[in-house]
């Protein structure tokens, strides 16, 4: 049992393997958050909490005789605007008196086996029968405003969910203007705040600063996850690193706008609010209806911050990917869009396909311009039938001739936009977001289609479904190449416009879910220019993302680097691509693409023509690697052995299989000195008393010898020079 209820105390104790998490209800029905860290068994941590009369920090009500206690010190859940609560508010609403005020009290709780769902939205899901769920429900005793708090439990990896839906249950009308999934207080000690911000092709970049007196916010109001700033923070001690340390993690699962706030209140109190963003967000709630917040994923890890990342990752693998690849073994693919970019037909592509299959390669995806009117990225989005002056043969002869290259076929498309080229948009201008009377903006010259529409979501069922029932494509890649804007449905009234990117992202998920269930044996990999929409959520329809527009491995390593925080490698779409690289220029040998690649889904990106024999016989060592080590790196633990924050000249990462029966270490120069120091590594994640024999030459280490004393490498030069050692476990 996880959840644990002392009634005569009140206490609500979570407790998952190593972490627990308490909560007490009063006399006066508030709900007190008492702790959440290190696994404390069955301590009750109410005398953690202090009470003290603090000026301008004024009391309820019911208790204005005794100064000592106010909502705007006392730890808690879930916290509202406009009832003394100064702080960062969780729920803002206006009640059908045009007052502000919602003051939430306990009504009741609920423990029931296994794990929540939410209406419309992917959430974190069961697969080892561990989990529980508990809902805590409170109310405002004037509107009858409902907060029912959700908490889903996973002992094994260290994870409690939560989310919250709001129920009118009052007799009139009520808006909510900000709803969040997630109020944290962590009243003791210092903390550094990590998160992952970037831009187009250098997404999920570390950055860790200490929290200040202020509120620091992490955000999204571009419609979308963002390359800018991952839903994903974590707040750790300042003396924490991969080995030690208290980190906890809060990762949101969603995919539109959001926002995470954290401030260092008056009294050296942390407070974190994660949720939807409220920018543009007003829900109203007739007499009996529900809103329902998305998840965020909470973990905490005592041991710095690789426990924290196997955390996430164990969870993501197991219990947020789903369908057959999930967990089953990938094609190794080739994409031809750094190959021909618009510029191909039939021909072309048989021809590239032809080498690929000679090579070894088993999947081939072809990409964006196979399509209506698509020569280059001003027409087309939203015919999604064939263009037959480039492939007269159509998708099903293409698909076919592929297949009999002993390749699966794949394909590319942006389901949510349109552009005003299009049969699509003559038809439909209506189907557009735009405000009345003006000109919307434009991104790669396209428009976005309103997902809030029923008959824009069947629209684009129909016609995607209708290409994968008449040809055999068993991969689809789902681009999003623009932020969202001028947010106006022509399907919804006024007073529904603050709903609308909230019912997109709805809209988005709906449709992943009705193409998902309908061809389950196809395998979906997420994109949005590269990683602009990289996370949970996605996640959970389709098992890998394309990671980053970026295919440049030096800069690829910064960014799986620091994606690796929160997602494992499963999850993260990587390719081998043309040297010089086309975002960079830089000139890079194929072996260190290939290492890079390798930490991720695995393929190729580049034009087969211009390689030499040479190239093409260590493609196919390659590939063979990767199948050699495939399930090592896909479902082995992932080590950071540097540290990319501390400027290191070269980076080093590294596999362990469960089992502990090998090792893959990963080494990369990404700044080639002269006169180079030694490049020396600390292997990680070894049984101490086992000894490990390197494939390369046969030499024989203890696992103590290379986690203790380290590795050292030979001195190397030469451009970016990488190397990938491998250890097996001597059997005992
Ligand atoms: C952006 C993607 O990230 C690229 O890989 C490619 O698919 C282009 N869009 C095609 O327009």
């Amino acid at each position: 049992m996880s959840i644990i209820y002392q009634r005569e105390r009140k206490l609500l104790t979570i407790e998952t393997e190593n972490t627990s998490y308490q909560m007490q209800i009063d006399g006066n029905g508030f709900l007190h958050h008492l702790y959440y860290g290190r696994r404390i068994d069955a301590a009750e941590m109410s005398y953690l909490h202090v009470n003290a009369d603090r000026g301008f920090s004024g009391n309820p009500y019911v208790l204005r005789n005794n100064r000592t206690f106010s909502l705007d010190t006392f730890p808690q859940e879930y916290t509202s605007f406009g009832v003394g609560d100064y702080r960062i508010n969780s729920i803002a609403v206006t009640n059908g008196d045009g007052s502000y005020a919602a003051d939430f009290r306990y009504l009741s709780h609920e423990i029931m086996p296994g794990k929540y769902t939410i209406p419309g939205m992917p959430t974190v899901y069961d697969d080892r029968g561990e989990a529980e769920t508990l809902v805590i429900t409170m109310q405002d005793p004037v509107t009858k405003l409902t907060v029912k708090l959700y908490y889903g439990v996973f002992p094994s990896t260290d994870v409690i969910t939560r989310c919250a839906e709001i129920v009118n249950n009052g007799q009139e009308e009520v808006t909510l203007l900000k709803a969040d999934s997630i109020c944290l207080d962590m009243p003791f000690g210092k903390w550094d705040l990590v998160h992952f911000h970037g831009r187009h092709c250098l997404e999920r970049q570390v950055e860790r600063s200490p929290l200040i007196h202020s509120i620091q916010t992490i955000a999204s109001k571009r419609g979308m996850t963002s390359h800018h700033h991952n839903p994903f923070v974590i707040l750790c001690d300042h003396r924490a690193d991969e080995d030690h340390g208290d980190c906890f993690g809060l990762m949101f699962m969603y995919s539109g706008n959001h926002k995470t706030e954290i401030e260092v209140d008056q009294l050296e109190n942390v407070r974190v609010c994660m949720g939807i963003h409220d920018a543009q967000f007003r829900w109203k709630l007739s007499t009996g209806e529900s809103f329902h917040t998305p998840e965020v994923i909470l973990s905490f890890s005592s041991q710095g911050f690789t426990k924290l990342s196997h955390n996430y990752h164990d969870l993501i693998r197991h219990n947020v990917c789903r369908g057959k690849y999930k967990l089953a073994q990938r094609p190794v693919l080739i994409n031809n869009w750094e190959a021909t970019y618009f510029d191909f037909n039939e021909e072309k592509i048989l021809h590239l396909a032809r080498q690929a299959a000679e090579l070894g390669i088993e999947l081939f995806v072809l990409d964006d311009g196979w399509f209506g009117s698509r020569n280059d990225d001003n027409a087309g989005l939203g015919d999604w039938f064939v263009n037959t002056e480039k492939l007269p043969h159509g998708l099903t002869g293409l698909a076919d001739e592929v297949n009999r290259l002993g390749m699966k076929f794949g394909l590319w498309i942006e389901p949510e936009m349109v552009n005003e080229n299009s049969q699509l948009y003559r038809e439909h201008p209506d189907w557009a977001f735009a405000a009345p009377h003006r000109s919307p903006m434009t991104g790669r010259n396209q428009l976005v289609l309103d997902m809030s529409r029923k008959d824009v979501v069947d629209y684009l069922y129909e016609s995607i479904s209708k290409l994968l029932r008449e040809s055999h494509i068993e991969y689809i890649k789902w681009d999003m190449n623009r932020p969202i804007s001028d947010v106006y449905s022509h399907g919804a009234p006024r007073e529904r416009q603050g709903e609308i990117s909230h019912r997109y992202v709805l809209g988005v998920y709906e449709l992943m879910n009705r193409l998902t269930s309908a061809f389950p044996e196809v395998l979906f990999e997420g994109c949005a220019g590269g990683g602009g929409r990289f996370d949970p959520a996605i996640l959970s329809y389709s098992p890998q993302i394309w990671l980053s527009d970026d295919t440049d491995p030096i800069e690829r390593i910064k960014i799986q680097y620091g994606s690796s925080f929160g997602y494992p490698v499963s999850t993260m779409g990587a390719h081998v691509s043309a040297s010089p690289n086309h975002q960079t220029g830089r000139t890079t040998p194929l072996k260190t693409r290939g290492v890079v690649a390798m930490s991720g889904t695995f393929g190729y990106e580049l034009d087969l023509n211009k390689l030499s024999a040479q190239d093409k016989e260590e493609i196919r060592t390659q590939i063979a690697d990767f199948k050699r080590y495939y399930w090592l790196i896909q479902d082995g633990e992932y080590y950071r052995l540097t540290d990319l924050e501390e400027g290191s000249f070269y980076t080093a990462w590294q596999f362990v299989a469960r089992d502990g029966s090998e090792t893959l270490v990963n080494m990369v120069v990404n700044s080639p000195q002269p006169n180079s120091l030694l490049i020396h590594i600390r292997l990680k994640g070894l049984d101490p008393e086992a000894v490990y024999v390197l494939d390369n030459d046969g030499s024989r280490y203890s696992g103590a010898a290379l986690m203790y004393g380290g590795f050292t490498f030979p001195l190397m030069s030469g451009d970016y020079p990488a190397e990938q050692i491998h250890f097996v476990r001597e059997q005992a």
